[in-house]
């Protein structure tokens, strides 16, 4: 028997993204179209505009994907899309378009959850990394400490309870004039600054040690400045960023050091778009060696938006024959855990 291919979408954000994934982890082609260019000027992904890219790009980025991985339609298994969470416009572009191909194709459907498949970008590189293991799942939307149980069975030990870590650093990056997407320009501000030079909060959730609040730490940033600005003192961002993201990444990791202790876990990995950021690559890397756990992070381009991600979530459900069917829709907020 061949090897199982899968043709992946995903369109939950502002990447109009489409891969062909064999067997799970094998990535035959793997195209993603940004549209950052077209937000940064609004500061923030703006819905209505994200949609309209995706319909005007989606066909053209599934040709690219399949011709890159030398397919045409006869030769793929089945269809996954990412059907949530995101934004409604986007992923509605992306679960209308497979939905039309596995229709026309008579292929099976599979819907991928955002978030299961940040976690399984993974096993792209790492094949021998196998369930159960902890993850720490990082992104523009979501924060999230996850033990995976098994493909498809996750558990939820904390979340966050305001922003998302890499809305964090976004708005972050807006108040000190650095643009969006801010993860990558605060990190490389970050790098020419003091990360003791200003000493920020790292917010404790009382009833659940576990979760995460990152809204505290941005609103002090915004007093920082506001202080600074009223004193006709000037910020220096480079000392303001470094600050700032050791903030969230020690954090992430005292949270990460918990878990690792109190589930006795063996393997960790780390996930989302913010897992691209090198001092929280480093730090959570550290503090596995010291505990003697195994620590895996995706390479940056499988950390942020892609399809073969989704592609690799979707092959566990391929095999456990669970398919979705024409009236799957986008849900554009879903918990992690919804079918464990
Ligand atoms: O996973 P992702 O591509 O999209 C979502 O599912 O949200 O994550 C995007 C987020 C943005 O907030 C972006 O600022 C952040 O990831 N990010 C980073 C870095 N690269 C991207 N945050 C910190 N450091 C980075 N190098
Ligand atoms: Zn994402």
């Amino acid at each position: 028997m061949g090897k199982v291919k899968i043709l992946a979408i995903e369109s939950s954000c502002d990447e109009t993204a489409a891969a062909v994934v064999a067997d799970g982890h094998e990535i035959l082609s793997n195209i993603i179209y940004s549209q950052i260019d077209l937000h940064t000027i609004y500061g923030g992904v703006v819905p209505e505009i994200a949609s309209r890219k995706h319909i005007e790009k989606i066909n053209p980025v599934i040709e690219a994907a399949l011709s890159k991985a030398d397919c045409t339609l006869s030769d793929i298994d089945a269809v996954a899309v990412t059907f949530g969470p995101g934004l409604v416009g986007p992923l509605l572009v992306g679960v209308a378009e497979a939905k039309a191909i596995a229709f026309a194709a008579n292929l099976p459907l599979i819907g991928v959850h955002h978030i299961q498949g940040h976690i399984c970008a993974n096993y792209i590189e790492h094949p021998d990394l196998e369930p159960p293991f902890m993850s720490l799942v990082v992104s523009g939307g979501h924060t999230h400490l996850v033990r995976v149980v098994d493909h498809g069975k996750y558990e939820v030990l904390g979340r966050t309870r305001d922003d998302a870590a890499g809305e964090a650093f976004d708005k972050v990056a807006r108040a000190i004039g650095l643009g969006y997407p801010g993860g990558p320009k605060i990190e490389e501000a970050a790098k020419r600054g003091n990360p003791d030079a200003i000493p920020f909060p790292r917010a404790k959730v009382n009833d659940n040690e576990y979760d995460f609040s990152f809204s505290g730490l941005k609103s002090a940033v915004l007093n920082y400045i506001n202080h600074a600005e009223m004193k006709n003192e000037t910020v220096n961002r480079d000392d303001l960023a470094a600050s700032f993201q050791k903030a969230v990444v020690d954090v992430l990791t005292e949270h990460s050091i918990m878990s690792i202790r109190q589930y006795g876990v063996r393997d960790f990995a780390l996930a989302g778009g913010v897992a691209s950021n090198g001092a929280l690559r480093e730090s959570i890397a550290k503090a596995c060696k010291a505990e003697g756990v195994n620590f895996y992070c995706p390479s940056p381009l499988y950390c942020t938006d892609n399809a073969a991600m989704i592609g690799v979530r979707a092959y566990y459900e391929y095999i456990n024959y669970r398919f979705a069917d024409l009236t799957l829709n986008a849900v554009p907020s879903i918990a992690i855990d919804y079918r464990s």
